[in-house]
């Protein structure tokens, strides 16, 4: 049995604005009882705009769920219109930020050096990130997925110090299996998880590496979460969809009982 934390995180992208962000937290919190959050995380990540609100029903009602938020920018504060800094995000009580999700990859042309930056920043303010890699359905038919990740994985941390383990969590997430219905089989998951764990022992040590949480995400549901979750490398999941419904990120919370 590891004794790392499983993370359980919503990713709730750009749904909900922030009436309906206020009514998922409080219906989330009702289907979940105090046995749910015993020895794991459950996170919530909406848009920035919702965070505030969402902070305030977590504060107001002593809720024990994480805020996190989707994006960051690497700096503290500048010229840079339409930009959100960790330092802003450290003041809504955000404790996780998601760094290098392959929708900011694909659609906004983030590179392992953008993501690098970001990781550091999220660092630097005692936020923790969730390091997204993943790779493509071409790379994964061409057997190149391992390798992709691999990349990712180093580009991304590349020259960072990581002194607490259980503050970076690196979610894999294959591009084919997010928001497609297709999710990677529980073997493949962690075979991909325990590679990503092996690296990190090759980047640092093994310590650090048996401490790192390592989520799988793309397309976790309630039907499939206990099969990845039981996977020895696998200490979490980022869940989209899913997150969206209440009902669904609760049953996907509550996959123990
Ligand atoms: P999905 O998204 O659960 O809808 O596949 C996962 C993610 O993008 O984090």
């Amino acid at each position: 049995m590891s004794s790392r934390t499983p993370v359980i995180a919503g990713n709730w992208k750009m749904y909900k604005d922030h009436l309906e962000a206020i009514q998922l937290v409080q219906k989330l919190a009702y289907h979940l009882e105090a046995e749910d959050y015993e020895d794991q995380e459950v996170v919530v990540c909406p848009p920035f705009v919702s965070l505030r609100s969402v902070q305030t029903v977590i504060q107001s009602d002593d809720l024990p769920i994480g805020l996190g938020a989707q994006n960051c920018h690497p700096e503290d504060e500048g010229a840079f219109t339409g930009e959100v800094s960790v330092p802003m995000l450290s003041r809504l009580d955000v404790t996780y930020v998601i760094a290098g999700h392959s929708e900011r990859r694909a659609l906004f042309g983030e590179s392992d050096a953008v993501v690098n930056e970001k990781v550091r920043a999220i660092q630097h303010h005692g936020l923790r990130p969730i390091l997204c890699v993943g790779e493509s359905l071409e790379e994964r038919e061409a057997g190149r997925a391992v390798e992709v990740v691999v990349q990712q994985l180093r580009g991304s941390l590349d020259g960072i110090a990581i002194d607490d383990p259980e503050a970076l969590v690196v979610a894999y997430e294959p591009v084919w299996a997010i928001g497609t219905g297709r999710t990677a089989t529980p073997q493949d998951a962690q075979e991909m998880c325990a590679a990503v764990r092996a690296e990190v022992a090759s980047l640092y040590d093994q310590a650090t590496a048996d401490g790192v949480r390592v989520q799988y995400g793309g397309s976790v549901k309630p039907g499939n979460v206990k099969s990845l979750m039981s996977q020895p490398d696998i200490d979490g999941a980022l869940v989209g969809g899913a997150s969206l419904s209440s009902e669904d990120f609760a049953l996907i919370v509550r996959h123990r009982r």
